[in-house]
């Protein structure tokens, strides 16, 4: 029987408390991994002295698979982000992020089932800024058509693969003609050379989207969307489905795959034992799925599944934590998942 390797990355934050609570799971479900843990992040800071160390880096050059939790990042100061330099020196090229109303979790829309995928390479996260002169600054947008044109190949197969029916890509090309516009022209140049005819395609400016979005998540299915947009619209696009707690995520590339939440390392409920592991549970099943499609083997689906089915029950019997009206903590949370198990 095949054991899988796995890095597990915990983050800052919340990450160690959900990425504990997810592991629980995930062993007592007889999930076929074995963690090899590695850091990142302030936590790595401490510990190595840099925050992204190499070691962790070619621990998942190893073993192409990681489940990591949330990094901080300092706001208007201090180190560059260390998820997008992991996602660029691992050219982690695509965030998928799937959006659905979960049982027990009323919120404002029904029928909600949409995917984020958010172009993870380049945009204003290039990070290349610079202060001009004493109140001028500069911060530049890369684009480059080739990071353009295999997102937008990814998310077409995506979409055949996954049964979606219409990709919608948002922009603001009427003020970014050539960086945007060159996003909207590589996906209509895609779409013609692959011949996703079976694929509705429709663009759409940004802050119209936004509108619409809100008014009736219902009427979108896949999103597909440069780095900046895709960061914002996921978070807004979470508030339809019971927030930051219940959104998994994973960013893909042709080599590697790193699986984390949406939300961030939570500094205002870190180490309260109260922060929604959901979120990274979903991302690991996101990542069993994953291994069974890329390394056939079957029993990681069984096994998602089972766990599925059992957070989906701890949810219907009013199992939840504080952020989606519940009143467990995050280890009581996991054991709610646990004793649904098999059952
Ligand atoms: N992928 C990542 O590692 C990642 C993503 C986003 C933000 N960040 C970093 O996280 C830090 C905090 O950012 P932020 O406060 O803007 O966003 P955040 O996602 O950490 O938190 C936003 C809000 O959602 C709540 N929340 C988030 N996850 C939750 C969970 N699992 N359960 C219950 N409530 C949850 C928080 O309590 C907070 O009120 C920053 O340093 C930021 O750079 C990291």
């Amino acid at each position: 029987m095949t054991i899988h390797q796995i890095v597990l990355i915990p983050g800052d934050g919340i990450g160690p408390e959900v990425a504990t609570a997810v592991t629980r799971v995930l062993r007592f479900a007889e999930a076929p991994v074995e963690w090899e843990e590695q850091h990142a992040g302030v936590a790595a800071l401490d510990s190595l002295g840099e925050v992204l160390p190499e070691q962790t880096l070619d621990a998942v050059r190893e073993h192409r698979v990681a489940l990591k939790g949330p990094c901080t990042t300092p706001v208007g100061e201090g180190f560059t982000s260390v998820n997008v330099q992991l996602r660029k020196r691992l050219e982690l090229y695509v965030a998928v992020r799937p959006i659905r109303n979960l049982p027990g979790i009323a919120t404002r829309y029904e029928g909600v089932d949409l995917v984020v995928l958010r172009e993870n390479t380049e945009g204003l996260y290039s990070g290349i800024e610079n202060e001009v002169t004493a109140g001028v600054v500069t911060s530049l947008k890369v684009a480059t058509e080739h990071a353009s044109r295999r997102i937008a190949s990814w998310g077409f197969q995506y979409a055949r693969d996954r049964g979606r029916k219409k990709i919608t890509v948002m922009h603001k090309a009427n003020i970014m003609k050539l960086s945007d516009g060159m996003f909207l022209r590589c996906a209509r140049v895609i779409r013609e050379e692959g011949g996703y005819d079976d694929i509705e395609h429709e663009e759409m400016i940004i802050d119209a989207g936004c509108m619409k979005l809100v008014q009736d998540p219902t009427q979108f299915d896949v999103l597909l969307l440069e780095n900046l947009y895709g960061d914002v619209l996921s978070d807004l696009c979470a508030g339809f489905v019971g927030g930051l707690g219940v959104v998994p995520g994973a960013n893909i590339g042709n080599d590697y795959s790193v699986f984390e939440a949406v939300h961030g390392s939570a500094p205002n409920i870190a180490g309260k034992g109260i922060a929604n592991p959901l979120a990274l549970l979903m991302s690991a099943v996101m990542m069993l799925n994953h291994l069974a499609d890329t390394r056939g083997d079957a029993r990681c689906r069984e096994v998602g599944e089972r766990i599925k089915s059992a957070y989906n029950r701890a949810l219907t019997d009013g199992q939840k934590t504080r952020d989606v009206g519940g009143e467990l903590g995050t280890e009581e949370f996991a054991s709610a998942v646990i004793e649904r198990l098999g059952a």
